[in-house]
């Protein structure tokens, strides 16, 4: 087709030129059958059709796939508040809001919980969800050294001696939020939670944790970092998305009831979109009841990602014992020459390219699962040697 004679729109090339040029556009391709060694489905919920239909029962397709408003207006029902109870129980925590996405989820509670005159720390290599978010909002924000509790604490002190952080427990004054995630979905490895939150009783901060990528994987039940830890009533919020490891589609953000409110007055990504509907809601539910019990499936992900770490590869690796392994080829061009020759031997793995990551750390996303077979992890590392 000449896309000359459609809408006159040749001005977005001026910057999908200059992607072009890094070698870094980015194009939309279908699963096509190959060993899946880039998904987030950590357990297999989804490869093996553990909910829903896939699962044997037509409940979830009887359901209504609309829920036709907001959570404030038509679009709140009993199953949506009984899930949020029982995921909230789940997780040990007063109160859960069920989000459309992580991503919502994160930019609502960035943009409106942190205020103006608060400060906002953060990670530096946080989710693009909760950068766009803390962009949204009224406070300062800096980023401190991926995992460096070091520069976190120069940074808190930085902000205490300014004043800052002096209204942590009462309604006035400024507040400190300190954000991070569990487990870092592009570096593989586990934020050190008990010094961060350490640090935060310390310096008065207000702990954000995002449990994306934990959910499902960390703790005998997959309860997540915090919980694991026992330290899940240290963190203002936390946001477990089900798009991962949970098989399905949304988010949760745990806290007191308090906070469930304020969200629910404030949180424009929660007040101003429609809904879940039912049948993903009922999907979520019957996840949770299923994903705490794959105790084997996460013992089987243990043993596979020894599998691949202890067999020599002939490229540096970043340190990680989790699901995601992160395999370092620098440079755009060359990230992408080796990823096409692992699609090429039948192994669905991903390019992860400048400016996703700094330059110089481009690399390949290896996403290790329960159901990968032990010769699957073995062609990986032949073909990596
Ligand atoms: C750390 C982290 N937080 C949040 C999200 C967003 O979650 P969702 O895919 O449910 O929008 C992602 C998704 O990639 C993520 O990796």
């Amino acid at each position: 087709m000449d896309e000359q004679k459609l809408y006159p729109d040749d001005f977005l090339d001026l910057k999908l030129n200059e992607r072009r040029a890094q070698d870094a556009l980015r194009r939309l391709r279908v699963a096509d059958g190959k060993v899946d060694l880039c998904s987030n489905d950590y357990l297999g919920i989804v490869t093996n059709g553990l909910i829903g239909a896939g699962a044997g029962g037509g409940g979830i397709l009887s359901l209504p796939h609309g829920s036709t408003g907001s959570r404030l207006l038509a679009g709140n029902y009993p199953l949506i508040e009984r899930a949020e109870r029982s995921i909230a129980d789940f997780h040990q925590a007063e109160a859960g809001l069920i989000f459309n996405s992580g991503y919502d989820a994160n930019l609502g509670v960035l943009s409106c919980v942190p205020q103006r005159g608060d400060t906002i720390l953060y990670d530096q290599l946080c989710h693009a969800s909760i950068r766009d978010g803390i962009r949204l909002s009224f406070a300062e924000a800096f980023s401190f050294s991926h995992n460096d509790c070091e520069d976190l604490e120069r940074r808190l002190r930085t902000v205490r001696s300014a004043g800052g952080g002096t209204g942590s427990g009462a309604a006035n004054g400024s507040r400190i939020f300190v954000v991070t995630e569990s487990l870092f979905s592009m570096d593989g490895d586990l934020a050190p939670l008990e010094t961060i939150v350490g640090l935060c009783r310390t310096y008065g901060a207000h702990c954000i944790l995002d449990e994306a990528h934990a959910t499902g994987v960390i703790g005998g039940a997959g309860e997540g970092l915090a919980q694991s830890l026992g330290l899940q009533d240290e963190c203002l919020a936390r946001i477990h998305t089900f798009g991962k490891a949970v098989g399905c589609h949304g988010a949760v953000v745990l806290g007191s009831e308090r906070l469930r409110r304020y969200l629910i007055n404030f949180c424009r990504p929660l007040i101003y979109t429609t809904a879940l509907p039912p049948a993903s809601v009922q999907a979520i539910a019957d996840a949770y009841r299923l994903f705490p019990t794959m105790r084997m499936e996460r013992e089987r992900l243990r043993q596979l990602i020894g599998r691949f770490r202890q067999a020599g590869i002939g490229y540096q690796r970043l340190d990680s014992h989790t699901p995601v392994q992160v395999v370092i080829v620098p440079g755009n061009a060359a990230v992408r020459k080796l990823a096409e020759q692992l699609q090429q031997a039948g192994l669905d793995i991903r390019p992860i390219l400048y400016p996703t990551v700094p330059r110089g750390g481009e690399r390949l996303r290896i996403v290790i699962h329960a159901f990968n077979t032990d010769e699957e992890i073995d062609q990986l590392i032949r073909l990596l040697k």
